[in-house]
């Protein structure tokens, strides 16, 4: 039985689901079987469901409406509209399964409206790896061969994934989670790249030698060289690649640590991840790469010569199965959500909350580990100065960029809002309460379309006048300090902190505040890669068919990465390891 139910409001659906919840039925499927049959859901033979959950979904979308028509609702928090793009329903509403409230994975909601979402259970991806199924699988030998087989369906996936393909490779893109995106999905910052059409419109001088040396600079001096250079030259490059693959890439902003304005985002404030990954989930349909779903690679399989054979995949409904491939491309992303390898490569930050992706749990650096991957600066962790102070949720930098302030809990500025991240956040954990509040106007509101969802999602406090700010805030001494700061921005000299841009002054009420604390956000180490995207072992030689980029490499960024360096690493790198792991294939 099929109902169209986008013509009522989602509001009225949640609560009648909701209502049949409480009177009886436990899960999705059963709410679904009671109204039809396990064929409302599932194509024949049932039980034959594949890993993407392909056929499922359309199904939920020709009964309940596609995202958009879904999103004109009454609910207070509309996740259809707000985020992610068109992934699988599946990926929150779960069937089968024990139900997960999966706003909170990110969220911090006191919300339970949410049907079936009572039950708390452990995502997948924290499951121990059954070590006997993959041996069995091995034993088994190869159910299926590739030329290119990538981990991970982040930025750095997709780029590969799309290269290859675009290089004459057969690929698989193998993503363990229901949704692809990764932590891209939740970049807000952009894509530095240099020399650029939209930086010449500008009249924006910049140059290769200045990227390098600012991220050098921003790095500590510890990055490798040879990559950052790479990242700079084919940084332009990159940009003209996502626009013709269908990317808006024209707003530009200057991002901490960078000398000039080469932050690359979609013009009209959107935020760049979501954009960038539904314009690589769109080309790689076009492409026809074959992505799957609820996928995790579980381990790299080597040929007698310490080649790489393929891997052993472990599908949510087909179960572990080897793959055969000719080269890998590991694009799993950092260890951020990984709490374990937190504890161990940097104790000091284990309690710390984390802006990542929840699938962002080292994996790749676990799967190169154990086949004598080399790794580089592995201990190095970045942590994010402006995450929402008992959230998850990333405060963009170019939040900062764009003319915020940056104040302690007496309303003190101290230290410029537009240095490195590592020196925000030793400077926050400084202060008393070590948590600092960003103060803006309603001119940045105009500008960063972003603020108005931290509005939304109730992180602003709102004033009509900055002593009001000061008085819900506790913050005592932030209209002098707005007035100083108003001075220096009128001055075009910032006589404090020696801020290099000044934007916009605090003029325009109402006045806002959003709390802060620092964040793991990135992981600046990983497996070593060679200026090719080879994974070196631990003699420095190149595994024969192994690659990675993205932030599963180390020695790009150094001991610190600068805002808008993760996207152009994943851009870059990942092209790169595409077009070498279908090269190396092609030549097998
Ligand atoms: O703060 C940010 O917008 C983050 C950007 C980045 O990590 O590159």
């Amino acid at each position: 039985m099929k109902i169209k139910l986008s013509c009522l409001s989602v509001a009225a659906v949640l609560m009648s689901l909701s209502a049949t919840a409480s009177a009886g039925a436990d899960s999705l499927a059963q709410f679904h079987a009671d109204m039809g049959s396990c064929e409302s859901c599932h194509a024949k033979p049932i039980g034959k469901v594949a890993d993407s959950e392909t056929h499922e979904n359309t199904q939920c979308k020709e009964c309940h409406g596609g995202y958009e028509e879904l999103a004109n609702s009454e609910l207070e928090f509309d996740p259809h509209s707000s985020h992610l793009g068109d992934i699988n329903c599946s990926s929150c509403h779960k069937a089968h399964e024990q139900p997960v409230f999966k706003c909170n994975d990110c969220h911090s909601f006191d919300i339970e409206s949410m049907p079936f979402a009572d039950a708390k259970a452990k995502p997948a991806w924290d499951a121990e790896w059954d070590q006997d199924a993959i041996q069995k699988a091995i034993d088994k030998g190869p159910v299926e061969t590739t030329d290119v087989i990538v981990v991970g369906a982040g930025s750095a996936g997709f780029n590969a994934a799309i290269s290859a393909k675009m290089a004459g490779a057969k690929v698989i893109l193998f993503e363990k989670a229901p949704y692809s995106g990764g932590n891209s999905m939740l970049a807000a910052g952009g894509f530095n790249a240099v020399m650029t059409p939209q930086q010449q419109k500008k009249g924006i001088k910049d140059s290769i030698d200045w990227f390098v040396e600012d991220a050098m600079k921003g790095g500590r001096y510890q990055n490798d060289e040879s990559l950052v250079r790479i990242m700079a030259e084919e940084s332009a490059d990159g940009i003209k690649w996502l626009e013709s693959l269908g990317a808006n890439m024209d707003d530009l902003k200057r991002s901490g640590g960078a000398r000039v304005e080469r932050t690359h985002r979609p013009s009209g404030g959107a935020s760049v991840g979501p954009h960038i990954i539904d314009t690589l989930r769109k080309a790689a349909k076009r492409e026809n790469v074959d992505v799957r779903l609820n996928s995790r690679v579980e381990k790299l399989v080597l040929n007698d010569d310490k080649s790489i054979a393929g891997v052993v995949v472990h599908g949510k409904h087909s179960g572990y199965r080897m793959v055969a491939a000719d080269s890998v491309v590991l694009a799993t992303g950092g260890y951020g959500m990984n709490k374990e390898m937190i504890a161990y490569y940097r104790p000091t930050f284990a309690d710390m909350t984390s802006s990542n992706n929840v699938t962002a749990t080292g994996d790749g650096i676990t799967l190169a580990k154990e086949i004598g991957a080399s790794m580089t600066d592995i201990d190095w962790i970045q942590a994010h100065p402006t995450i929402g102070k008992d959230s998850r949720i990333l405060i963009s930098e170019t939040v900062r960029g764009v003319g915020a302030i940056m104040v302690n809990t007496d309303g003190q500025r101290f230290i410029s809002e537009l240095t490195t991240r590592d020196r925000a956040s030793d400077a926050i954990l400084k202060q008393k309460d070590q948590y600092a509040w960003l103060v803006f106007d309603q001119q940045l509101v105009e500008k960063k379309k972003m603020v108005r969802g931290y509005d939304h999602l109730g992180m602003l406090s709102k004033a009509n006048t900055v002593e009001e700010l000061a008085s819900i805030t506790g913050m005592k001494d932030l209209p002098t300090t707005v007035t100083a700061y108003n001075g220096y921005q009128a001055k075009g000299k910032d006589e404090a902190f020696g801020r290099e841009d000044m934007p916009l002054n605090l003029s325009k009420p109402p006045y806002y505040a959003v709390k802060v604390a620092p964040g793991i956000h990135h992981t600046m180490g990983g497996v070593a890669i060679s200026d090719e995207s080879e994974v070196l072992n631990l003699q420095s030689w190149p595994i024969p068919g192994l690659y990675a980029a993205g932030e599963v490499t180390g020695g790009v960024h150094g001991y610190n990465r600068l805002g808008g360096n993760a996207i152009a690493d994943t851009v870059v790198f990942g092209r790169r390891a595409g077009a070498h792991a279908a090269a190396f294939a092609k030549d097998k």
